[in-house]
């Protein structure tokens, strides 16, 4: 599929969860290096291959593949612990990673995990109910430029003065700020931490010097999204969002590469919708169908195990995050999921107070307030495993008539062609539009 590019990105096009790790790993084998640009351990991406589930959280997808090399960028903010403890899991097995970890990348503390439910919990109603990772503050030390880079951990002396400084910051704030007497203890973790620095040693380099180095070269890269459009910090459902770029953009400042270099960017679409923490979602479906949406398709957190919101496609949504990642193509998956309904519900337009809305809205009271109109689509009967693995071998045109209505009507109303439809989360039960 990936044969006429040189790179391609995939990226969430909803609200994350769309199944990025599913796609990711169906393609790697097409490429040289899998490159991740942005977020942290907030992600969770789950591949299945064979029967055999692996949920993953800062290690790139493209990890199953021995002969790939995965990449972490500078955009990411990595607690090392739970870094450490992936190659862990691998090592173990006797899987030595093939990996390259940027320098510049940020690092997560724990007073960055102790502020993050705190600064959550304090905002009620205008929460975005975050993954309780850090993520937030370690992004928010960063823009401020008081952050600790993964560099800093392989020098003491600069480890040493911009930690003192960092870590009595913090616990100043704790104290005077936010009235905690949380006791950290400064020496356990600098220690704890310039430990963590000699395990990442040996990934450590200049992941934009190879990376353009090796597109010269006449490599492949497939660039690795976390979250989804909706959750990116600019042009999401700002303040119900995460603290980075997750659109296609972000791909160049999390990896220090050229636009030019961006072949192909699939967006990933569920066939439906899910979205986990708070905030307006204006086709969510509540009650006994938002419960059915939710058990068959198993829709929970793969990082806090949290029930996912379910609803339906929204158009309006989808629309917007086509233009605002450029996307060439969309991965259509857990199609499957949608079998067996009689009517499937799709967002065209919203209404607001009896006007028509179109384009993504983004004052927070119009998001809160407006009503989607749907269009139904007519279902298809239910299929198993068998009937798809059956349908993969004849290729896309032996999906049910219905269903390639669907999404047709879902390309059409983008103006996006649909490259891959995923019918299963095992890595084969995956079909090339065009294969
Ligand atoms: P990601 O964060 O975008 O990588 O998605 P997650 O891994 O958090 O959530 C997607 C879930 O759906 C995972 O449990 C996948 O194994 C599963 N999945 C992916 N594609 C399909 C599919 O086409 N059908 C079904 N039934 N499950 C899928
Ligand atoms: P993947 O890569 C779904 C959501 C959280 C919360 C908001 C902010 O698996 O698709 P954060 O901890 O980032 O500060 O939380 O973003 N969120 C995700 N939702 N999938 C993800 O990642 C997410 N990462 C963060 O639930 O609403
Ligand atoms: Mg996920």
């Amino acid at each position: 599929m990936l044969q006429n590019y040189r790179t391609a990105m995939v990226i969430g096009a909803q609200w994350g969860d769309e199944g990025k790790g599913k796609i990711i790993d169906y393609l790697t084998p097409e490429v040289d290096y899998v490159a991740r640009f942005q977020g942290g351990n907030n992600a969770g991406h789950t591949l299945v291959v064979d029967g055999e589930v692996h949920k993953l959280h800062l290690l790139p997808s493209g990890v199953l593949y021995k002969d790939k090399r995965i990449v972490i960028g500078n955009g990411l903010v990595i607690d090392p612990e739970v870094l450490i403890s992936e190659i862990d899991n691998f090592e173990t097995k006797g899987i030595k990673l093939n990996m390259l970890i940027s320098e510049r990348a940020h690092i997560i503390f724990p007073f960055h995990i102790i502020m993050d439910g705190m600064i959550d919990e304090y905002k009620g109603k205008l929460a975005a109910g975050t993954t309780r990772r850090g993520i937030g503050p370690a992004y928010a030390d960063k823009a401020e430029r008081s952050g600790i880079r993964v560099i800093d951990l392989m020098n003491k002396k600069v480890f040493e003065e911009k930690f003192d400084q960092l870590f009595e910051l913090k616990k100043n704030t704790l104290r005077k700020l936010y009235k905690q007497n949380i006791r950290l203890n400064k020496k356990e973790i600098f220690e704890q931490y310039w430990n963590f620095g000699k395990r990442m040693k040996p990934y450590v380099g200049d992941v934009s010097l190879e990376l353009n180095e090796a597109i010269a070269d006449g490599k492949k890269v497939l660039f690795e999204g976390a979250q989804g459009t909706m959750l990116d910090n600019d042009h999401g459902a700002y303040p119900h969002t995460t603290s980075s770029n997750t659109i296609a953009g972000a791909a160049c400042t999390g990896l220090g590469i050229g636009p030019d270099k961006i072949d192909a960017v699939i967006g990933v679409v569920k066939a439906y919708l899910s979205r986990v923490g708070t905030g307006p979602v204006p086709t969510e479906v509540k009650g006994k169908l938002g419960n059915y949406l939710r058990e068959r398709g198993q829709e929970y957190g793969t990082t806090t195990g949290r029930p996912r919101r379910c609803g339906w496609v929204d158009l309006v949504q989808l629309r917007y995050a086509c233009r605002i990642n450029g996307l060439t193509s969309m991965a259509v998956t857990k199609i499957d999921i949608l079998g067996g309904l009689k009517k499937i519900p799709i967002a065209t337009h919203y209404k607001y107070k009896g006007s028509v809305i179109k384009e993504l809205p983004a004052d927070l009271n119009v998001q809160r307030l407006c009503k989607p109109v749907y269009k139904e689509l007519a279902g298809w009967k239910d299929l198993n495993e068998a009937d798809f693995k059956k349908i993969i071998d004849k290729g896309y045109k032996a999906l049910p008539s219905r269903m390639k209505l669907y999404l047709k009507f879902i390309s059409d109303q983008t103006n996006t062609p649909i490259s891959l439809v995923s019918v299963g989360a095992e890595r084969k039960l995956t079909i090339e539009v065009n294969g």
